[in-house]
């Protein structure tokens, strides 16, 4: 599921509650539920936490602690386009600190930022699994390779008509 040209839903109580249960889970283990919430809602709603611990009895503090724990979670809304930057080994390497510093100056939002204008949120990933096409980066779905401080900047310039695809 990609954030661009989604108009993500109000959180919901039916919604939520419908997403525990389906998961049937067990005590101790709340990230599959936190994965399907952040998929319908594009992150994690702070009223989100509640309900799983109401209904699995998981402490409100431990699902916090979870979702908190790892970086795949969000607890805002992000922006029209989801940006994750590759810094692994391979595309720090290929130039991906420029690579972030072409996205800063084009969208003015740093890495774990979402732009003013809510048209880009910017994540950084360890590695993409296509390291021999360093720099990478993927807006939403879409793997963008070999990239260029300029390449990016086209790119983004693009998202910001609404044409992202034709790149
Ligand atoms: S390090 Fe970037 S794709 Fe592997």
């Amino acid at each position: 599921m990609t954030a661009q040209n989604k108009s993500w839903d109000t959180p919901s109580f039916a919604v939520i509650d419908a997403i525990v249960h389906k998961h049937n889970i067990e005590k101790g283990s709340a990230i599959p539920i936190l994965q399907e919430i952040q998929e319908t809602y594009g992150y994690i709603p702070l009223i989100a936490i509640e309900r799983i611990g109401r209904i699995t009895g998981i402490p409100d503090g431990d699902i916090y602690g979870t979702a908190t724990f790892y970086k795949m979670f969000r607890f805002e809304p992000p922006g029209e386009n989801v940006i994750k930057v590759c810094r692994g080994t391979a595309c720090d390497l290929a130039g991906a600190a420029k690579i972030a510093e072409s996205i800063n100056v084009e969208t003015s939002a740093a890495e774990g930022e979402t732009s003013y204008d809510r048209k880009f949120t910017i994540e950084k990933l360890a590695c993409l699994g296509c390291c021999s096409a360093a720099p990478t980066l993927m807006i939403n779905d879409e793997l963008h390779s070999r990239l260029t401080p300029e390449s990016v900047r086209k790119v983004l310039k693009k998202c910001k008509c609404g044409d992202e695809g034709s790149a």
